[in-house]
C-alpha cells in the first residue's frame, strides 16, 4: 500500500482550500508543515491557522510539527481534526508520554528524525507509534535535494518493522521526493511519501500524484 501526501509548503497559502482541492481526487493525505522559526529557521502556521486549514480540508491532514516543545504542541494539535500528528524526536523531552497523549485523542502518532539523528533512538517507541518519518532533507524548506544517504535508515526501519511484525506502522520519507527519487525510497522500503515542489510546481498536480504513486508501486522493495 503506497500513500502519496502532497505538502502544501510550496502551494499558494492565500488559496489553500483550492490548492488542496487540486489533488483531492488522487492524493491520500495532505501534509501540513508547521514551523515555528525556532526548531527550524522558517515559520509557516500558528495553531489557529493550522486548525483552520485542518478544519476546511477535503482530505485528511498529516501534521508534521517542526516546532520546539513538542511535548505541549503534539497533544494540542491532536485535539484538532488532524488525521495524524508527527513530532520530532529532537524537539521532545518525554517522547513516550507525548506519543501516548496524542494517541489518547484517537489521532495517529508519528515520530520523525532529522538527517543527523540515528534511527536507533526510535527503537524504544515502536509500540507507541503509527508512523516513522525519516527526513530526507534538513527540515525547514521545500525544494531541497533528496539525501540519498538516508536510504540505509529506511532499509533498517523496514527490517525492524518486518522482523517485529510491526506491519501496521507506516514508513514515511519527506524531502526532495520527485519522479527522479521516489523509486529509490520505495525500493528501500518507504511506503508513505511526502512531495511538495514536485507536485505543486507541476502543471498538473493531480496527475503528478498518480505518476509518483505508480513509480513507487513499481519500485516498492524491488
Ligand atoms: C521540509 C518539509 C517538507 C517539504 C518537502 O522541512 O518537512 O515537507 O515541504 O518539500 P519538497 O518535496 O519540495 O522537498
Ligand atoms: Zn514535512
Amino acid at each position: 500500500m503506497i500513500r502519496i501526501c502532497p505538502s502544501i509548503l510550496n502551494a499558494n497559502f492565500d488559496d489553500l482550500p483550492n490548492e488542496i482541492a487540486r489533488v483531492a481526487t488522487t492524493a491520500d493525505l495532505i501534509h501540513l508543515d508547521v514551523m515555528d522559526n525556532i526548531f527550524v529557521p522558517n515559520f509557516t502556521f500558528d495553531f489557529d491557522a493550522s486548525a483552520e486549514i485542518i478544519e476546511s480540508s477535503k482530505l485528511p491532514i498529516d501534521v508534521h510539527l517542526m516546532v520546539e516543545k513538542a511535548d505541549i504542541a503534539g497533544p494540542r494539535y491532536a485535539t484538532t481534526k488532524a488525521f495524524s500528528v508527527t513530532i520530532h524526536y529532537e524537539a521532545t523531552e518525554n517522547v513516550a508520554k507525548t506519543l501516548t497523549a496524542i494517541k489518547e485523542t484517537g489521532t495517529r502518532a508519528g515520530l520523525a528524525i532529522k538527517p543527523g539523528t540515528s534511527l536507533e533512538v526510535l527503537k524504544p517507541y515502536l509500540n507507541l507509534i503509527d508512523m516513522i518519518l525519516v527526513m530526507t532533507v534538513e527540515p525547514g524548506f521545500g525544494g531541497q535535494s533528496f539525501m540519498r544517504e538516508m536510504m540505509p535508515k529506511v532499509e533498517l526501519a523496514r527490517n525492524w518493522l518486518r522482523s517485529n511484525s510491526f506491519t501496521d506502522i507506516w514508513l514515511q520519507v519527506d524531502g526532495g521526493i520527485s519522479t527522479e527519487t521516489i523509486a529509490l525510497a520505495s525500493a528501500a522500503g518507504a511506503d508513505t511519501f511526502v512531495a511538495g515542489s514536485a507536485i505543486y510546481k507541476s502543471n498538473e498536480p493531480a496527475q503528478m500524484v498518480t505518476k509518483l504513486r505508480q513509480l513507487a508501486q513499481d519500485a516498492f522493495l524491488s
